[in-house]
């Protein structure tokens, strides 16, 4: 079915009715909450529509547009026939309906089949498979704003930088001299861009650097970053977790993406890890540091990484982590983001 959006158009299929996808969309991590598709913002509705199209509840974008003539008798097969030809979804423009501003009305006995499908082949299939056995007439075959939309998006997405890693989407091309790590944009956190992932990165690539065949642990993996940005900077191993279980597809895409074979997953709690790691990351929200304070510090044989944490709330867990035995040995902060280093004693 059609669906319309307030900055365009998409085509949701196999949600039977507006009222599926709103149902469905609030399924969704309630951190990405997409309140109504119609109302979302763009960031959420983009979220969304990714997350539909990689469940298979949403077809890939449709990205040319079949406009059809013909008489309102044979609109039916016309119909039938364009979806057997892969047609994704369709808007029928009649008579005795009032014409959209800046849309024409089909001439009396006349109606307009608007079809969208993914690939011009299967649209000029679709065509001449009309043209065969009815008289249609081509009004026009263009390539949709949904492709035009897609790349928008897309533009907007940029790569961050540290001394030695590249990090961006696949579409990028990396810096010369520079690891790359390529992050499939997918979520709204953990491309690189967030001040408190930034932060994060700059700490791990001191601590690789230094220890290069390190172990490290991300805690609250999310994309899968941190724990893929160690592997690039020279770590031996790593092991990412995370009590979201979304996010587990999005850190296997960005494994393969960038054949990474030595991060491990895990949805395991953290005091269910066995073992110590050099260096420990967390980049999750002060809350949720203060809760895992000691089973963080039990975890890390050399360093530890806290992030996340907002200006003011900092002292705090400065505290919380030296009084459990902790040393501060950085503390750095970017836009209204803290980043804390602690050694082992
Ligand atoms: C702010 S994102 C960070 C993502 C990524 N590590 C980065 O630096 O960009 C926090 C992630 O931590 C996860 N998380 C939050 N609390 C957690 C906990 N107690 N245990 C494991 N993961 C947690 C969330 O699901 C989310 O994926």
């Amino acid at each position: 079915m059609l669906l319309e959006f307030p900055h365009g158009h998409q085509v949701l299929k196999g949600l039977q009715n507006f009222e599926e996808v709103v149902e469905f969309c609030s399924l969704l991590p309630t951190k990405y909450p997409p309140a109504k598709p119609a109302e979302a913002p763009w960031s959420h509705f983009t979220f969304c529509l990714s997350f539909l199209r990689q469940t298979g509840y949403a077809p890939q974008v449709p990205s040319f547009q079949l406009s059809l003539e013909i008489d309102e008798t044979h609109a039916e097969f016309l119909s039938e026939s364009l979806y057997e030809q892969g047609c994704l979804g369709e808007e029928w423009r009649e008579t005795q309906l009032m014409a959209m501003p800046g849309v024409s009305a089909p001439p009396p006995g006349k109606i307009y089949i608007v079809s969208f499908f993914e690939t011009l082949k299967a649209a000029q299939a679709a065509l001449e498979a009309a043209q065969s056995q009815w008289n249609v007439r081509l009004i026009e075959l263009v390539e949709t704003e949904d492709k035009a939309w897609d790349m928008a998006w897309r533009e907007r997405v940029s790569s961050t930088e540290t001394q030695h890693l590249w990090v961006g989407p696949p579409w990028l091309k990396p810096s010369a001299g520079k690891q790359a790590l390529y992050i499939e944009p997918k979520m709204a956190f953990g491309t690189g861009e967030h001040p408190s992932t930034r932060l994060c990165l700059e700490e791990i690539e001191a601590f690789c650097t230094h220890f290069p065949g390190c172990s490290l642990l991300d805690v609250g993996t999310g994309t899968g970053i941190l724990g893929m940005a160690a592997c690039k900077l020279g770590a031996d191993h790593a092991l990412g977790i995370d009590n979201d279980f979304s996010v587990f597809p999005y850190v296997r895409e960005n494994l393969m993406l960038n054949e990474i074979s030595n991060m491990q997953i895990s949805n395991a709690q953290l005091h269910h890890i066995e073992g110590q790691f050099d260096i420990v990351v967390a980049n999750i929200f002060a809350n949720a540091l203060e809760e895992l304070a000691e089973a963080l510090c039990k975890k890390t044989r050399k360093y530890l990484v806290l992030s996340g944490i907002l200006r003011p709330q900092s002292a705090q867990l400065e505290m919380r982590f030296s009084q459990l035995g902790m040393r501060l040995s950085a503390k750095r902060a970017f836009e209204e983001w803290v980043c804390l280093g602690f050694k082992t004693q």
